[in-house]
């Protein structure tokens, strides 16, 4: 039985770090796994532009300890009043590594997203001229259609036409949730790949719903049933280059989790290389671990695969990570699956 893998450091192709004096927390937890990641802009106010970029990029490297080595790849947030210069710019000088398009009202701090999506095709023309990726959040926000369905239905009916009008434009479809849109992506040409994150492929609608709603387990797009999540962990584990990890941990506070009316999100930065170790080991698929969370990414968005190594060591009693965190502004809880990992990172 494999005990040990040494793999190239990861990155996380989707991630929240919020800002203010939740930075020092949620930034070096994610340095002690990850190289990099593509930090999403859904701020109060959004990044939408360049100088947001930069600053809020400043405020990331200065809340990173001094002995961390970590680069966050900035993204634009894109409204309907978005200008294609300011993406050529932010693209062609390095600003950012992708632009990040929500449908309005889709999810946390989306409400100067996108709602006319014709509005944006001179940004998208522009995008794919120079080659910079569209991260796209794939829900339709239309109060008729049921919650379970919005992921399928914006396929169907927004990202097609997204793509066809826009053939060589790259897309990542986000945080994907679904059989369906394992199956979209898969069939799709090489512009198209999906992240996947690391609580979709760990829980399931039941794990949320079933004795109890649990807060911690809530999130956008919402878990879905198991034969979803299995065809999620298929796919992660396929070594398919169009799959990699974006772990949308999203840190909310205690006391906004548990509410009536609790936010959506995961943190999952602590402890996401442990758990997917377990899941990829429970499908005999380690040996494709790497590509997952270390190279199809990197290949994906054309940056090189990190040099580093890490490594991943498996012990005999379960792996404990502290429960939560403390914070400025309170208790902010670690994703827990309901099973144990008994895999550990070691740094090379
Ligand atoms: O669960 C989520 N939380 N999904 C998202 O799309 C946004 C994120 C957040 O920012 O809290
Ligand atoms: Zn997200």
């Amino acid at each position: 039985m494999v005990k040990e893998i040494v793999i190239s450091r990861p990155d996380d192709w989707h991630l929240h770090l919020r800002d203010g004096d939740l930075l020092p927390i949620t930034v070096n937890e994610t340095a002690k796994s990850f190289a990099r990641a593509i930090i999403m802009p859904n701020l109060v106010p959004p990044v939408t532009k360049l100088t947001h970029v930069k600053n809020y990029k400043q405020r990331i490297i200065k809340a990173l300890k001094p002995n961390m080595s970590f680069e966050p790849l900035m993204t634009l947030y894109m409204t309907e009043e978005t200008n294609p210069k300011e993406i050529e710019e932010g693209f062609t000088k390095g600003l950012i590594s992708a632009v990040k398009l929500y449908p309005a009202g889709a999810t946390t701090n989306s409400g100067s997203g996108v709602r006319n999506f014709e509005k944006i095709q001179p940004n998208l023309e522009m995008m794919a001229k120079v080659g910079c990726p569209l991260c796209i959040h794939g829900e339709v926000t239309d109060n008729s259609i049921d919650i379970f369905d919005r992921e399928k239905v914006f396929i169907d009916t927004i990202l097609e036409k997204i793509r066809t009008k826009n053939p060589t434009l790259k897309v990542i479809l986000e945080h994907i949730t679904t059989e369906d849109a394992v199956e979209y992506v898969s069939s799709a040409n090489e512009n198209l790949a999906a992240t996947i994150t690391t609580h979709h492929l760990a829980i399931n609608r039941n794990d949320l719903l079933a004795g109890g709603i649990k807060p911690h387990f809530y999130c956008l797009p919402v878990v879905k049933r198991e034969s979803h999540r299995l065809a999620l962990v298929k796919a992660a584990t396929s070594g398919s280059p169009k799959f990699f990890l974006g772990t949308d941990s999203a840190p909310h506070l205690d006391d906004d989790k548990e509410s009536a009316c609790g936010c959506a999100g995961c943190f999952t930065a602590t402890n996401t290389l442990e758990i997917l170790a377990h899941i990829f080991e429970e499908q005999k698929s380690l040996n494709k671990l790497e590509l997952f969370i270390s190279i199809n990414g990197a290949n994906f968005y054309g940056k090189k695969v990190n040099m580093e190594k890490i490594k991943l060591i498996k012990n005999d009693t379960p792996t404990l990570f502290p429960k939560k965190l403390a914070t400025p502004r309170g208790k902010l809880t670690i994703f827990k699956p309901n099973f144990e990992t008994y895999w550990e990172v070691k740094s090379e």
